[in-house]
Parts: C-alpha cells; structure tokens; sequence
C-alpha cells in the first residue's frame, strides 16, 4: 500500500462492504442477468458515469455472453452529498437505442432522480428493453419510485465512497465501498 492510499483508508470509519463481497455479489449479478437475457438477445450495457464505471468495468467482464458497452455521464451532485434535484446529462451515448435491449448500470440509487431522469430520457429513444442494476440502494432515501431490476446491496443511510462512488472527487480508486469520517463532510449538511 502507498502512504497516498494508507491517507485515504484513514479517513474511512468503516469498510461496509469489502472486495471479496463486492466480486461474489457481481458474480451472482451476472449470472442472474444471463438467466434473463436469452444467448442470442441483443445487450447493451450503458454505464452511467462518473461512478458506475469500476462496477461496469467488473460486472462486463463477469457477464458470460456477448454484449456491448456506452457510456452516459450525468451529474446532480457537485461537491455536495445531497442530490440538488437537477440532473443534467454531461455526455451523451455514442450511438442510437432505438430498437435496443439495454441495461443502465448504476453505482447507487438514493433519492431516485438521477436513475428515473435518465430512465426517462432512454425511454424516449424507443429501446425494445430497459432494464437497470445498481450495486448499491439506499431504501430509506427513496423519493421517486423507480423500477430497479437487480441490486447489489440495500444499505442504510450513509454517504459512501469508493468502489467507483466518490466524495468531492476522491476516493473512486479504493476496493472497497466504505464509510466516510464524519468530521470530514459534516459541514456540508448531510
Ligand atoms: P439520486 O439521484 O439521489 O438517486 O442519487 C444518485 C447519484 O448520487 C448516484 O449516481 C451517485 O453518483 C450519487 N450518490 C448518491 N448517494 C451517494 C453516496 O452515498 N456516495 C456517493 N455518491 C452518492
Ligand atoms: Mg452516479
């Protein structure tokens, strides 16, 4: 470990859920997908930047058929640890949906706006499927009702990081998802 990482462990209060958890739930996640999208359906993965893309990354390659992949980058939060309520799409999939199964991979559903504003949007495009999995789901915050498929883990009511999720920018990298210190956001009101 680097004295760089050692820094970022330090600020964590708790590990909620650790590497070799993370890997044996996306391994059941794919295989319960594969179970539902038959060998020769289409599938396109569309992950949703910034924080789905360490959960994309290993959830594609635990997927046992052929897919593809795009990406979707949306952004509610700034430096905050509250959604603002305004999502807005920072970039745009590559290519057209229209007539497409996709899956939109998600790090975490919280209040619901980001995934039912982007659930929306795809819909519009007139995909043949739509489909979400989030790794992680906060239950208790949930202020839109939106159809997720697959979850990862239901959690309690925490801000997280790492694992792809981030606070202010940091903390992606580590394996883990983990509990931030209280003293280092708790003037920012969550
Ligand atoms: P929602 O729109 O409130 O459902 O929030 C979804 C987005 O907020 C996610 O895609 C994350 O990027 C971010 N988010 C929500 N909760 C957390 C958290 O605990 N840690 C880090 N990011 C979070
Ligand atoms: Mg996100």
């Amino acid at each position: 470990m680097t004295g760089r990482e050692r820094d970022l462990l330090a600020d964590m209060r708790d590990v909620l859920i650790n590497q070799e958890m993370l890997q044996a739930r996306i391994q059941e996640l794919a295989r319960a997908i594969e179970a539902d999208y038959t060998d020769k359906s289409d599938l396109l993965l569309i992950c949703v930047l910034k924080g789905g893309y360490i959960f994309l990354a290993d959830l594609s390659r635990a997927l046992q058929r052929p897919h593809e992949i795009d990406f979707m980058g949306v952004s509610s939060y700034g430096a905050r640890t509250e959604s603002s309520g305004e999502v807005r799409i920072v970039m745009d999939l590559k290519q057209p949906v229209a007539g497409r199964n996709i899956l939109v991979v998600e790090d975490i559903i919280d209040s619901g706006r980001t995934l039912d504003y982007m659930r929306r949007n795809l819909l519009a495009r007139s995909p043949a499927s739509l489909r979400i999995v989030s790794l992680l789901n906060k239950p208790s915050r949930r202020e839109v009702d939106v159809p997720v498929d697959y979850i990862g883990f239901d959690i309690p009511d925490e801000f997280v990081v790492g694992y792809g999720l981030d606070f202010a920018e940091l903390y992606r990298n580590l394996p883990f998802v983990g509990v931030l210190k209280p003293e280092l956001f708790a003037h920012l009101g969550h």
